[in-house]
């Protein structure tokens, strides 16, 4: 089935990391026009080379930009509109981490969270909206957390602002019903990306562990691959889920019933 993004344009934040790079490639293999944006320029490049590698046709423009910069949405939704001349897809998921109790938090922490976290979401989505709207189709997909809903201790500036992303959506697709504009967050649970494996191997754990911690912290007994969360963001982004909006998806193996 594939095609499911034939003729559409799609800005995807974060796009250098695993789980942006898996979404990446999936809507390239959809059919869409991609802007993949990430301030890691050597990471994407590698992503954007390999994506042409397993998809030769596809349409994709790279973008070396801060996402925590409010200036930075401007020139994103240009190139974009540049390239592909329409935005009908904005998929929010850059995001940092940050492992401070609250209170030890420190304002340069929070600030950092808050830019890159939660307020490029909204600076982005300001800006492409009028191109959104034009789209007549246009989908937001914000990537929050698990942890949104069901905080730990120990990083609770990052649930803070996940829990945020939550409520914009919802105010978003309040919002923007109006112009057939939808609006979705998708929340992961355990994905394992390459920043678990380096943060897990300079903490002295093995791949063993952190199998381990996954068994016992969802039913599905294991880590999600980033391309299992990319696949519900596709299908948000998709024409398939038209009636689908104002969601917060949980993704995570059945992580809360246990
Ligand atoms: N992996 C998980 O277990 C998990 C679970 C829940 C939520 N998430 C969320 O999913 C999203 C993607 O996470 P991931 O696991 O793929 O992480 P990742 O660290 O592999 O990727 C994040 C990407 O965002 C980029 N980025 C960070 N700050 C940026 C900025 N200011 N400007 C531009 N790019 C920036 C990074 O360079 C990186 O390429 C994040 O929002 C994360 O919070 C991940």
């Amino acid at each position: 089935m594939a095609g499911r993004l034939q003729g559409k344009a799609a800005i995807i934040t974060g796009g250098a990391g695993g789980i942006g790079s898996a979404t990446g490639q999936l809507f390239a293999e959809e059919g869409a026009g991609i802007v993949l944006v990430d301030r890691d320029a050597a990471a994407l490049e590698a992503v954007v080379a390999a994506i042409k590698g397993a998809v030769p046709a596809a349409r994709v423009v790279s973008l070396v930009e801060d996402v925590g910069e409010e200036a930075a949405a401007g020139r994103i939704v240009e190139a974009t509109t540049s390239a592909f001349g329409r935005i009908d897809i904005l998929v929010n998921n850059a995001g940092i981490r940050a492992y401070e109790p609250l209170g030890e938090a420190r304002s340069e922490t929070w600030n950092d969270i808050l830019r890159i976290n939660l307020l490029s979401y909204a600076w982005l989505t300001r800006e492409a909206i009028g191109y959104l709207r034009a789209s007549g189709r246009g989908s937001v997909v914000n990537v929050s957390s698990t942890h949104a809903v069901n905080p730990r201790a120990g990083m609770g500036q990052y649930d803070v602002a996940k829990a945020g992303i939550i409520s914009m959506t919802k105010t978003l697709a309040f919002e923007e019903a109006k112009h057939g504009l939808r609006a979705n967050a998708v929340c992961p649970g355990l994905t394992l990306t390459p920043f678990h494996i380096r943060r897990a191997e300079a903490a002295g754990r093995t791949r063993g562990d952190l199998d381990a911690e996954a068994k016992g912290g969802c039913l599905a007994g294991r880590w999600a691959e980033p391309r299992e969360i990319a696949y519900p963001i596709l299908w948000l982004a998709s024409d398939e889920a038209s009636y689908v909006t104002a969601s917060a998806i949980m993704v995570d193996g059945g992580r809360f019933v246990l």
